[in-house]
């Protein structure tokens, strides 16, 4: 199979790029530099010319304090690029895998949500990612999109975030009034090959399993890497942001349990093997 992966310099086109590099797979790996997905004109002349049977887009504006600040370039990375690599997709007969985010809900409640609960988007993020989504289902039937949360893998993440800051600090701050669920590109990348392989269409929910707060997100790093630091709770009031953070947007892959099944690892396994590929 012939597969695109966009954004393939990011956390989970890395992964992917690793985990579809098996058999006969073609990989066409591509960044900001090489496609802009935000324009139509290179997406067309790109697909046309390269003729893959899989587009998967990784690419994304995932700052999201950033994107509060610049919602019109936000909408067109994460809405108009999936819109064009599905409609010029579609043109070409390829299947699209596109990656969402927990950001769709408003996290006001307290059980886990599945794909079909309302979508109450909070922030520009997850708007424009709602956008994309919608976009993508629209445009192109053959469509792979996966709502996933607290990603990490290879790049910046939260649990670089907290190894670097241990090493300069004997104590951090952490939110411990938001909750959801940690998730490792490992993890997500199985499940996507798997969807994939299967040709098992539609929207899904993909994290790892449990949940937990950022504060024993935290703890958690740290007692796996045996490191020796005070993590202090703190409410989300203390720690201001420009976007909203949602308070509960703990997933449920349920069309995963209910299709396929779900092949996902308890968070603090997922994280156990993270951290223990140096
Ligand atoms: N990270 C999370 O916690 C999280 C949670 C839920 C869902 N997700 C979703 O999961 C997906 C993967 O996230 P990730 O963490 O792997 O993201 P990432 O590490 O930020 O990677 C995104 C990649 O897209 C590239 N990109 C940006 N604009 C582009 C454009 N116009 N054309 C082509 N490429 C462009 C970025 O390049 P530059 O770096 O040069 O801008 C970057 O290499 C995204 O759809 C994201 O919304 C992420």
């Amino acid at each position: 199979m012939k597969i695109l992966i966009t954004g393939a310099n990011g956390q989970l086109g890395r992964e992917l790029s690793k985990q579809f590099n098996v058999g006969e797979n073609q990989l066409l790996l591509t960044d900001v530099g090489d496609l802009n997905i935000t324009d139509i004109n290179e997406v067309q002349l790109y697909l046309n010319k390269n003729r893959p049977d899989l587009i998967i887009n990784c690419a994304a504006h995932t700052n999201v304090d950033k994107c509060e600040a610049d919602f019109d370039n936000a909408f067109k990375i994460n809405a108009i690029g999936p819109k064009n690599l599905a409609s010029a997709g579609f043109a070409i007969g390829a299947e699209i895998v596109h990656i969402s985010t927990d950001y769709v809900f408003d996290g006001e409640g307290s059980t886990s949500l599945t794909e079909f609960d309302g979508t109450n988007p909070q922030t520009a993020y997850g708007k424009t990612k709602l956008c994309g989504e919608e976009l993508v289902r629209n445009l192109n039937p053959k469509h792979y999109i996966i709502r996933t949360a607290w990603l990490y893998g290879d790049g910046n993440n939260f649990v670089k975030t907290m190894l670097n800051l241990s090493k300069t600090n004997n104590s951090v701050k952490v939110v411990n009034d938001q909750f959801g669920t940690p998730t490792s590109t490992a993890e997500l990348a199985k499940v996507i090959v798997k969807l994939v392989k299967e040709k098992n269409y539609g929207l899904f929910h993909c994290t790892c399993k449990g949940q937990c707060s950022w504060y024993e997100f935290a703890k958690e790093i740290f007692r796996i890497k045996g490191i020796d630091i005070e993590v202090i709770p703190c409410s989300t009031e203390e720690y201001p942001r420009p976007a909203k953070r949602p308070k509960f947007s703990v997933l449920r892959n349920y069309m995963l349990e209910m299709t396929t099944g779900d092949i996902t690892a308890e968070w603090k396994e997922a994280l156990k093997e993270y951290l223990s590929n140096p």
